[in-house]
């Protein structure tokens, strides 16, 4: 282990650069520069506008790569035009896949709960790279787009093993899973049970699941009551903007986007092009962030010696234009740094001091590059039978006819016509005439001869596609498996 770290360091767009020297000034009185190196990468709207649609320059993701750890300001994304997300792109293309966010009342941020006396101090980790978060979208007729939604068991272990070693680092003593798994079955359901099953190892925290309606009404009511929430990427998304909006906004959510090898820390809000180039952000979340860096570094006394600082600082009243007291004038974003230097060494008064251990120990080492990408397994040798298969169709045909039709494209085949459905609610054979139909069916064929499943591979199932391609315009094909007797796909709504 070496004494010093190199971390990458991308300043950003908007505010990023003064945010991002205002936290870099409060490093270096602090001592940070004792341990760590940063060096600066390329990357965001000056990438973009020399026309590198992925936003990050070759060198940038070398070095990256080569430190182990980003810490960076917030980017704007081109609208329009195909340009992706350099945040999102920057999680997935590194593996970053749990995203940490901890959202903590701070002094004279004035909030609903804090008016009312109600301390909120809890933790999302939010699955980072997966669901529809892939970006894996598809128009399939003129009337239909589709974006597919993936959830894999490794990915969920990924981000639930995460979970609990944090909640455990952190002495929390329960973890919530918030999902939709009585609606979506298969790809919740499995976020759920992995919960469920990884939690196993953890016999020492408590374990509960909550749906996430009754979790965000719950977190508007009650916030108090959550330590931690594990979620998947979309709803881990929109639920940690809501807990943000519960301590004051997103000028004070720190995050951390947390990998097996590459991690990112990044302020939550974005450029504030509003406010860009008159001094006037708020670097509190990204000094937060930048905290959280320290302490994957195993700085923990410069982290907390900090931490305190800001604490003080904001008891003080010192605040930017974006919140605190309107009888006390804001202050620009270097003097909220110069304030928060100048309370180095102090304790807040109000509420509990962080830790500040007597001294640091540099932990962290940069990656050993792997050769080949890393393949992740959960369940391997398991048992898998073709049952039959699901074909989408573009078509306007009204089901009565289509079902005849296809009936009739069956035969001879060892698949009989078991169900048709529009939108996911089954409107053949059985079904209501009052469900509204679009330009895209859902056409299930099943093995007629049970005593088939396990007999047959996939070439039937291609057999029948070709048949009804011949006569219909197909937009998509799922082959139905059952994986060690269980079915593997959903019912339609209904059926
Ligand atoms: P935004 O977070 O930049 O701004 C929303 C409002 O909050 C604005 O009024 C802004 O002035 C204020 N605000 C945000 N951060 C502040 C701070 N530190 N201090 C004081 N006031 C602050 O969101 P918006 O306007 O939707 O997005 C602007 C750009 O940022 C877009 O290009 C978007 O793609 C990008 N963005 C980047 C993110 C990232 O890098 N992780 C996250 C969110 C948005």
């Amino acid at each position: 282990m070496s004494d010093r770290a190199t971390i990458a360091l991308a300043p950003g767009d908007g505010i990023g650069p003064e945010i991002m020297n205002a936290c870099l000034e409060v490093f270096r009185e602090a001592g940070v520069s004792d341990y760590v190196d940063f060096e600066e990468v390329q990357m965001g709207r000056s990438v973009f506008a020399g026309g590198e649609s992925r936003g990050i320059t070759d060198e940038a993701v070398e070095t990256i790569e080569r430190c182990g750890v980003l810490y960076k300001g917030p980017m704007g994304t081109p609208i329009g035009g195909g340009g992706k997300s350099i945040n999102v792109t920057l999680r997935k293309t590194f593996g970053a896949f749990a995203n940490l966010r901890h959202f903590q009342s701070l002094p004279g941020v004035d909030t609903v709960f804090s008016r009312a006396g109600v301390p909120v101090d809890m933790y999302i980790v939010r699955e980072n790279v997966e669901d529809t978060y892939g970006g894996v979208e598809a128009r399939l007729t003129s009337d239909v787009v589709e974006c597919k939604r993936l959830i894999t068991a490794p990915g969920c272990d990924q981000v639930h093993e995460f979970a609990f070693q944090a909640a455990k680092r952190l002495g929390l003593k329960k973890v919530y899973c918030g999902h939709k798994a009585n609606i979506m079955k298969m790809t919740d359901g499995l976020f759920l049970e992995r919960f469920r099953t990884v939690g196993d190892d953890y016999p020492e925290i408590e374990k509960a699941d909550v749906i996430i309606d009754a979790l965000c009404m719950n977190l508007v009511l009650k916030p108090q009551t959550y330590e931690m929430i594990v979620l998947p990427n979309l709803q881990g998304d929109i639920v940690s903007d809501l807990a943000a909006g519960l301590v004051g906004g997103l000028g004070f959510a720190p995050s951390a986007n947390i990998g097996d090898q590459i991690s990112i820390f990044e302020a939550v809000h974005g450029t504030a092009p509003d406010i860009a180039g008159k001094g006037v952000g708020n670097p509190t979340s990204l000094l937060l962030s930048g905290l959280m860096l320290l302490r994957h570094l195993g700085l923990l006394k410069r982290a907390g010696v900090i931490e305190n600082a800001l604490l003080a600082t904001l008891e003080h009243g010192v605040h930017t234009g974006d919140f605190g007291s309107p009888e006390t004038e804001p202050v620009g974003t270097s003097d909220f740094a110069r304030a928060i230097i100048d309370h180095l060494g102090q304790q807040p008064s109000e509420q509990e001091a962080k830790p500040v251990p007597t001294h640091d120990t540099l932990t962290y080492s940069p990656p050993v590059r792997p050769s080949v990408n890393r393949l992740m397994q959960t369940f391997t040798q398991q048992r898998c039978d073709v049952v039959g298969c699901d074909i989408y169709i573009a078509t306007t045909t009204p089901p009565l006819e289509l079902a005849q039709k296809l009936e009739r494209l069956a035969v001879g085949t060892p698949f009989k016509l078991t169900m048709i459905s529009s939108r996911g609610t089954q409107v053949w054979p059985s079904g209501s005439v009052y469900t509204e139909v679009v330009d895209y069916f859902r056409v299930r064929f099943e093995l007629e001869d049970k005593h088939l499943i396990g007999q047959i591979g996939q070439g039937p199932t291609i057999h029948i596609l070709r048949r009804i391609a011949e006569k219909f315009e197909v937009a998509d094909f799922q082959p139905l498996k059952n994986y060690d007797g269980e079915r593997g796909f959903s019912l339609a709504q209904g059926q």
